[in-house]
This record gives structure tokens, C-alpha cells and sequence, in this order.
């Protein structure tokens, strides 16, 4: 005799088949810990709005240095985003870590070394 399906079963392995689909497709948006797209633009947000206070709407400079790939070229990833989390002491670089996480706060040195202009024109 053959083995009727059984569309109970179907439908069960179709659910975890769902599953695993957004479980892969999740993380693989922009490397490893990218934050998610809601939160990329949040952190754009914050990036305009905040640090653009001292460094300048268009990051061009202000109080703050320019944060311009031009500007931050050879920096290190890992060194940017620890002035970002802990500010610059004796300066008025505040740390951020309150707000941003160390995942993010990569993420936001990444950009900038990339170029914001870049980054935002990759999310329209
Ligand atoms: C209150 C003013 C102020 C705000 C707001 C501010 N910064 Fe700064 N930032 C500075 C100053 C001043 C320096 C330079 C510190 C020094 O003399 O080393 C600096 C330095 C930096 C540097 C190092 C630049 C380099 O060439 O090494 C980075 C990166 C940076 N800020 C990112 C940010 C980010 C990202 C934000 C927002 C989350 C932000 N800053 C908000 C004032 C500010």
C-alpha cells in the first residue's frame, strides 16, 4: 500500500521551511551585525541631526572635524567607532555609547568611511 500524504504534514513542513527562510535571510543583509534597515535609518538620522550639530550637516566640518572619507582616509574602523562610543576626552566629542551600540557604532564609522552621500543614496 502506498503512503497517502498528509496534509497536515505538508503544511507542518512548510511552516519550518518558512522559518529557516527568514532565519537565512535575516543577517544577510549588509555583513554580519548591520543593524536593520529601520534602524540604518534611524542611525542616518542621528548621524544628520546630531553629530551634523558639530561636524557639520553635510559632515563637511564645524566645532567638529570633517568626517569625510577625504578626511578619515587610512583611520581604522575599530578606532572610529571607539570615539564614537567613548567620545574624545578633554574635547566636545561626547560618547554616544548610550545611544549606539558597538555594532552600530561600526556600522556608522563604516559609512562614513564609505561616505554618507553613498550610504543614503544606497537606501532610496
Ligand atoms: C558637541 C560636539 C560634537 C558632537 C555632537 C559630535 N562630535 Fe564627533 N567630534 C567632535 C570634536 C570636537 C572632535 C575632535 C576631537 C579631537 O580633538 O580629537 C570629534 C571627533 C570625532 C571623530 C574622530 C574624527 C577623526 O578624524 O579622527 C569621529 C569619528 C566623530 N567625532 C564622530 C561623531 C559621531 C558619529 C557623532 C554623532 C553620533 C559625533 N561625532 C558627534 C565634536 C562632536
Amino acid at each position: 500500500m502506498r503512503r497517502r500524504s498528509d496534509p497536515r504534514r505538508l503544511r507542518s513542513v512548510l511552516a519550518a521551511l518558512a522559518l529557516a527562510a527568514a532565519l537565512l535571510s535575516a543577517p544577510a543583509q549588509a555583513g554580519s551585525d548591520a543593524p536593520s534597515p529601520e534602524r540604518q535609518r534611524e542611525l542616518l538620522h542621528l548621524l544628520r541631526q546630531d553629530c551634523g550639530s558639530c561636524h557639520g550637516y553635510h559632515l563637511k566640518g564645524g566645532l567638529g572635524p570633517p568626517l569625510l572619507p577625504g578626511t578619515l582616509a587610512g583611520k581604522d574602523v575599530d578606532a572610529l567607532a571607539a570615539i564614537i562610543l567613548d567620545g574624545v576626552p578633554g574635547t566636545p566629542m561626547p560618547p554616544w555609547r548610550f545611544e549606539v551600540s558597538p555594532a552600530e557604532a561600526r556600522w556608522l564609522a563604516g559609512r562614513l568611511l564609505a561616505g554618507l552621500d553613498a550610504a543614503e543614496e544606497a537606501r532610496r
